[in-house]
């Protein structure tokens, strides 16, 4: 599109694919690890599809050379995971764990043996239970030295073999999900303590960066941030203001504190009128412009659409005639009429009638993709890493132990595609990796939904024997990586 040719990829392109720690490992228990808030939450009654957990998960504990063997068999040059903080410290701040450090060891040579460059990601959703019980969590600004000794601890461990490191997972996900809707752990709904812990996880972000380049000062750190473009649903002014509200809500929140460090005056004045902003000392504003990123990870599945909200206080009648039947992790949008969303007046979220969706009702949006890496890449001027993109959805296993996913290759051809464009449009890109590298646990929809390039024989309620099995989308993928285009 516009263009005789598109820009080729480079040949050090990072082609790759990702994974978490909790949605992978297994062996929760093993080997000193100690508990995550995550294994704690998935076992309260009624929280996860048909109460899955990752106790076992798909066994890449035990399994990982064999998960390895597959990655490099795909031509892979690039895997994206995350290390399990209580594997190395299990009560969060106390001593490290040999053993823990020893999986990681061990993954990561294992990876270099066949030329696959690690991509590391510190934080995954899986703070240490220990450190939720002794100082609440995210709440308290004890947990970011905790963080700190973490990250020195593998910073001095892999930076030598390491060279792109994830600080935060999709906090804009975990921090709604856990504190807004409940839907996550710490199981709160209170957007006040949702905005000052999310404040306290800036501050861990940027202590992290900060470390990062005194002990690792080659390698690379940035966040993973979870983004959808706004839309306005016409060309009425207000409208397009409402999408502009709902960006600075939704995605500069976070991006100008990573990258500027800065908070929108816009959220933060409307945030202090309503008596929910989060304290930021002078030593805090301090910090958080003193780090800077080396490039920002982007996780795409889809964006969102606005309107104006005429109402500046929805009645309980307005909101209860709205449907809300389903959370939106990458949308400001309350799951049922109960929820508090204070800051909602100023946008008012509502579907797209050019897309269509995944059966889990995200809508599918290549160009979304492209329009997502130029605002980001103009305004903040940072490379991109393409650190999670993917199609969820229920795959079949048939006769002849084949998955023919033909609607996931035509996902990804077609992201792909846009992402290329970007790039002949000006972005400046590292690497791309597509969720999943194998099945793996979809926090709270188990095995049902299902990411992966290879098949893992297990469902919600028996583990079966987890057999690995490539998909289609395995070849088409290894074939695309072969050719480089
Ligand atoms: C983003 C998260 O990082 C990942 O853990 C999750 O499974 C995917 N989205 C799909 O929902």
């Amino acid at each position: 599109m516009y263009y005789k040719s598109l820009k080729k990829f480079p040949h050090d392109f990072l082609w790759g694919a990702a994974s978490a720690a909790y949605q992978i490992e297994g062996a929760w228990n093993e080997d000193n690890k100690g508990p995550s808030i995550w294994d704690t939450f998935s076992k309260l009654p009624g929280k996860t599809f048909h109460g899955t957990n990752g106790d076992v998960a798909v066994d890449h504990y035990h399994r990982y050379k064999e998960d390895v063997r597959l990655m490099s068999e795909m031509g892979l040059k690039a895997y994206r995971f995350s290390i399990a903080w209580s594997r190395i410290i299990p009560d969060g701040d106390g001593e490290i764990n040999p053993a823990g450090l020893k999986f990681y060891d061990d993954l990561i040579n294992e990876l270099l043996k066949y030329g696959i460059q690690p991509v590391v990601t510190l934080y995954h959703w899986d703070i240490p239970q220990a450190l939720q019980d002794k100082y609440g969590g995210w709440e308290s600004r004890e947990v970011i030295g905790a963080f700190k000794k973490y990250c020195e601890a593998v910073f001095k461990q892999y930076g030598d073999r390491v060279n792109y490191w994830v600080t935060f997972n999709e906090q804009n996900v975990f921090t709604a999900m856990g504190y807004r809707w409940a839907s996550h752990p710490p199981n709160v709904t209170d957007v006040k303590r949702m905005y000052a812990a999310n404040h306290i996880i800036n501050l861990a972000n940027a202590e992290a960066i900060n470390l990062f380049h005194q002990l690792v000062p080659k390698g690379k750190i940035g966040p993973s941030f979870g983004y959808g473009p706004t839309y306005p649903i016409t060309a009425n002014p207000d409208d397009i203001l409402a999408a502009d509200n709902a960006d600075d809500f939704n995605n500069n929140w976070w991006l100008d504190v990573y990258c500027r460090g800065t908070y929108p005056a816009l959220v933060m004045n409307h945030l202090k009128d309503l008596g929910i902003a989060p304290e930021v000392t002078a030593a805090d504003a301090k910090l958080l412009k003193s780090a800077k990123p080396d490039f920002l990870g982007i996780n795409y599945y889809h964006g969102g659409t606005f309107q104006q909200n005429k109402l500046e206080h929805p009645s309980k009648e307005d909101a209860d005639a709205k449907d809300f039947s389903s959370t939106d992790p990458y949308l400001m949008q309350p799951k049922d009429s109960q929820a508090q969303e204070p800051e909602t007046p100023m946008f008012n979220n509502v579907q797209n009638p050019y897309l269509t969706k995944t059966d889990w009702g995200w809508e599918i949006d290549p160009v979304g993709f492209r329009i997502a890496l130029r605002r980001v890449y103009e305004k903040y001027q940072l490379p991109i890493f393409v650190t999670e993109n993917g199609l969820g959805a229920q795959d079949q296993l048939t006769d002849g132990k084949v998955i023919n996913d033909q609607y996931r290759i035509d996902y990804l051809q077609a992201h792909i595609t846009e992402m290329q464009r970007a790039m002949t449009d000006g972005v400046d890109m590292i690497g791309y990796c597509a969720w999943s590298f194998t099945d793996l646990l979809s926090w709270l929809n188990g095995y049902k939904k299902r990411y992966g390039f290879v098949y893992i024989d297990r469902d919600d309620d028996s583990q079966r024997d987890l057999a690995r099995i490539p998909k289609k989308s395995f070849y088409w993928y290894q074939d695309f990586i072969k050719r480089n285009s």
